[in-house]
This record gives structure tokens, C-alpha cells and sequence, in this order.
């Protein structure tokens, strides 16, 4: 039986996913969304493209939950994105009553699957997820650092003129503009990017990736970034569906790990079809972990600031 994701927001972000996931033939796609007509009409319109590109699953769109029973994967993009000028924890409010409402019906939809949350503030999204759910940590995780990194590695690949291929990079931290790049995990090809890229010119590579959405939101003015975004999320589908055991960073709920417990952070996991099958616990410099330290108050002080019906959770 084909493999079914449910993406939840047929927005620009959900709906690239929904292209990618398609072109890539990992799964039968049903986009969810309230507005009447959108999900239908993206979803019609992406299936036209099949016989064109050559891909064979079935995309369905709706408003409803019915036809997302049993998802193996639910991708949750819906919510309303930055404008210029402000952060994302000045979505905080209005994004946890559209998480926590979608995520409820989730859970009785379709109570096996494995959860990716997309909206902002990620970290704190993908927090009362887990709490909403009520579903086992592996299987409610939040989607940053696999964007992160891949801006990080666009600007490392372009100073030291080298393909983007051959850069590897490890982040860790909230999806926030206190990240936490860690140069000592950044390589190309395996030789450390310090051999090709000046320490001053990293540090300002590091400092236009941490605020590498702020940059994009910008420029479009009217809404967020969503290619990078959506490559993002489906790299992470494609890991879970095929079970690859990809190493990448994921918000994951942390339970001691880096001597944090109790809010979903950005850490490198091990990610396969069991979800976060585990999390890596990687040495860090000192400068790394205070920097660190700081990304995890934002995001504790980010999950402290949800309306107190979801803190109680
Ligand atoms: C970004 C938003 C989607 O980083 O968080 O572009």
C-alpha cells in the first residue's frame, strides 16, 4: 500500500512541499485547509502536472479531516507567517490555537503517525504538539535546522566557491535568530571550512544564516521564505517514509540530552521511520555552549509565554 502524508495548509509552503513530495514520488499527498476551494484547486492542478513530469500518486484537497485518515506522516504548515519587522515569536498566540486545534484532530485521524511541525515559533509549536498529541516524543518533531544549515551551506559553498553538494554542516539551537552554527562540524568534503574561509568572514556568514528568514521575509514583504522551507520538511518526510536513518538537526523533545529537559530543541538526531530514533550527543566548544545556553532560554521563555491553557498541558 502507497504511503499517505497529510499537509495540513495549502499556503505557499505546503503546497511546494505537496510539489516536492509529488516530484519525488514518496507518497499519496492530502492537502488540508480552511479556505474552501484552495486545497481543491492546488491539489487538481498539481495532479495535472503527473502525466507531464511523470509522477503517479494521488493528491486530494480538502477542508476536511475524513480523507486524512491514517497518515503515515503529517506535516503541519498552517498559520500565519512574519512580516517584515517582526519576529517569530510574535506569532506565538494566534499560531498555538491553529496548532493545538489541527493537531487534536490529528490525533484521533490519525493516531499512528509521525508528526512535523512547520509553523512559527517552530521550536514552541512543535512543543504543544507533543503535548496536544499526546503522542510518543519520537513522533512529534519540529522542522529548522535541516533550512538553517541549508542556508549556511549555500553561503559557505558561494564564498569558498565549491559545489553545495560538498558542504556538510551541523546547527543546533531554536529556529530563532540565536541558532547555534557550530563551525567545528562544518566541513567540505571533510576537510574544516576554516581551511577555505576566513574565521572574520565565517563569523559573518554565521551572523546572515542566523538571520537568513528575517532576510527573505524582507524582501517578499507579504509572507515568509518556502522553497528552502519545504525542500526542508520533504527531506525529512523522505527520511521517515524510506527509513534512512539520516543525521540531521531536528527539533526534538529533549529529556536531559545537553543537560536540557522539557522543550523541543534543535539537536542533531538520528531520523528514520521510527521518527527521532535518537538523538547525538556531540562535544561542544565552550563559546558553542554558551551560545547554547542562550538559545535555550529564548525557547524556554518562548513555551513559558503560551496561554496558560496549553502550559497546564
Ligand atoms: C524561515 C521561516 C519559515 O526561517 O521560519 O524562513
Amino acid at each position: 500500500m502507497r504511503k499517505k502524508v497529510t499537509i495540513i495548509g495549502a499556503g505557499f509552503v505546503g503546497s511546494t512541499c505537496a510539489h516536492w513530495i509529488a516530484s519525488k514520488e514518496l507518497a499519496d499527498v492530502v492537502l488540508v485547509d480552511i479556505a474552501e476551494g484552495i486545497p481543491q484547486g492546488k491539489g487538481l492542478d498539481l495532479l495535472q502536472a503527473g502525466p507531464i513530469e511523470g509522477f503517479d500518486i494521488q493528491i486530494t484537497g480538502t477542508n476536511g479531516y475524513e480523507e486524512t485518515a491514517d497518515s503515515d506522516v503529517v506535516v503541519l504548515t498552517s498559520g500565519a507567517p512574519r512580516k517584515p519587522g517582526m519576529t517569530r515569536e510574535d506569532l506565538l498566540a494566534i499560531n498555538a490555537d491553529i496548532t493545538a486545534s489541527n493537531i487534536e484532530k490529528v490525533a484521533k485521524t490519525s493516531p499512528n503517525a509521525t508528526i512535523i511541525i512547520v509553523n512559527n515559533p517552530m521550536d514552541t509549536m512543535a512543543y504543544l504538539a507533543y503535548k496536544v498529541s499526546g503522542f510518543p516524543k519520537n513522533r512529534v518533531m519540529g522542522q529548522g535546522g535541516i533550512l538553517d544549515a541549508g542556508r549556511y551551506r549555500t553561503f559557505i559553498a558561494k564564498e569558498a566557491g565549491v559545489s553545495v553538494e560538498d558542504v556538510q554542516a551541523m546547527l543546533m539551537g531554536g529556529h530563532g535568530d540565536e541558532m547555534v552554527p557550530l563551525p567545528s562540524f562544518t566541513t567540505i568534503s571533510g576537510i574544516p571550512v576554516t581551511q577555505f574561509i576566513s574565521p572574520e568572514r565565517l563569523a559573518e556568514i554565521v551572523e546572515r544564516t542566523k538571520k537568513g528568514g528575517g532576510e527573505i521575509v524582507g524582501l517578499l514583504k507579504t509572507g515568509s521564505a518556502y522553497y528552502a522551507p519545504a525542500a526542508a520538511t520533504v527531506q525529512m518526510v523522505e527520511a521517515i517514509l524510506k527509513d534512512k536513518k539520516r543525521v540531521v538537526p531536528v527539533s526534538a523533545y529533549l529529556e536531559g540530552e545537553y543537560g536540557v529537559s522539557g522543550i523541543h530543541f534543535g539537536v542533531p538526531v538520528l531520523l528514520g521511520a521510527g521518527g527521532v530514533e535518537r538523538i547525538l550527543e556531540v562535544p561542544l566548544t565552550e563559546s558553542e555552549t554558551a551560545l547554547m545556553k542562550k538559545s535555550v532560554e529564548l525557547v524556554t521563555g518562548s513555551i513559558a509565554a503560551l496561554p496558560e491553557k496549553y502550559r497546564s498541558l
